[in-house]
């Protein structure tokens, strides 16, 4: 039985879930509109511009929508999000939606990321499993809150391109997999939390038994029809509460036999 019990989630959260839905498949189809020209502008002057925003992003799509917590807001205005996006897509980094990153991926609205991770409460000393590292920006932001990301891509030039990327921007505390998250990480857990950015049709049952007594998972469900999901271990088992209409990516691979 699923139950709204998370106390962001106001009628204003359940109108974000509504918007990013309209946006995603308006995204997925052709991103347009005006955008900022840095073409011409010195390094330095480029840098200011993607700080500045940065700052508005986290301003006007995260805390003004509820998004509290105060080092995830510090770490969103800090991270280089347009370096996460291939080039042709920096003038749209910072905008709200997804943006396209290859492969028929995409990396997640600024909002998701911020709201996901709220879910999650990261502790300095978690230990973190994603599934599905996409561009590595998820993995990124959690790697500044958490002890340690374990992050798993499925699709080979994705997994190696953000690797990359996040080795130049110093980032020590993530280990990396290539392959199908569904199996997660047994050798190295359990997780104190698990994220999923892929959207499968159930829950892969390794990944609950992977997550610690305590441990809190978030994940988007379904097929046609997504909710954002987050579980909790209890001694008694687990609470599953559907906090957000939202819409992602699907979980390819063996979370596709899964009815
Ligand atoms: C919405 S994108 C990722 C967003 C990502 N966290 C980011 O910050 O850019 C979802 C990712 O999940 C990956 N994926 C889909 N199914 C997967 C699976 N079974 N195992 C691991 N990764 C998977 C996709 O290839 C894609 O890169």
């Amino acid at each position: 039985m699923q139950k709204m019990t998370h106390p962001p989630l106001g009628l204003s959260s359940i109108l974000h879930g509504l918007i990013y839905m309209v946006s995603v498949p308006f995204l997925l189809g052709l991103p347009c509109g005006a955008h900022a020209q840095t073409s011409g502008v010195s390094k330095v002057d480029a840098s200011v511009q993607r700080q500045a925003e940065r700052t508005r992003m986290v301003d006007s799509q995260l805390a003004s929508r509820g998004i509290k917590d105060p080092r995830i807001l510090a770490v969103m205005k800090k991270i280089p999000r347009h370096a996460f996006i291939p080039p042709a897509g920096h003038r749209l980094a910072y905008r709200d939606h997804p943006v396209r990153i290859g492969h028929d991926q995409t990396i997640s609205q600024p909002y998701i990321v911020g709201f996901m991770t709220e879910v999650l409460s990261p502790d300095e000393a978690h230990r973190v499993l994603e599934i599905g590292t996409g561009s590595g920006y998820q993995a990124a932001v959690l790697a500044e809150l958490v002890k340690e990301v374990y992050t798993i891509e499925i699709v080979p030039p994705l997994a190696v391109r953000a690797r990359k990327r996040l080795d130049q921007l110093g980032y020590k505390n993530i280990r990396y997999r290539i392959g199908d998250g569904y199996q997660g990480w047994p050798d190295a857990g359990p997780f104190d939390r698990i994220i999923l950015t892929a959207a499968p049709p159930k829950i892969p049952a390794p990944l609950l038994a992977q997550l610690k007594l305590g441990g809190v998972m978030i994940a988007p469900i379904g097929r046609a029809a997504q909710a954002l999901v987050k579980i909790t271990r209890t001694k008694a088992g687990y609470t599953r509460e559907s906090i957000l209409p939202v819409r992602f990516v699907p979980m390819t691979g063996r979370a596709q036999k899964d009815d």
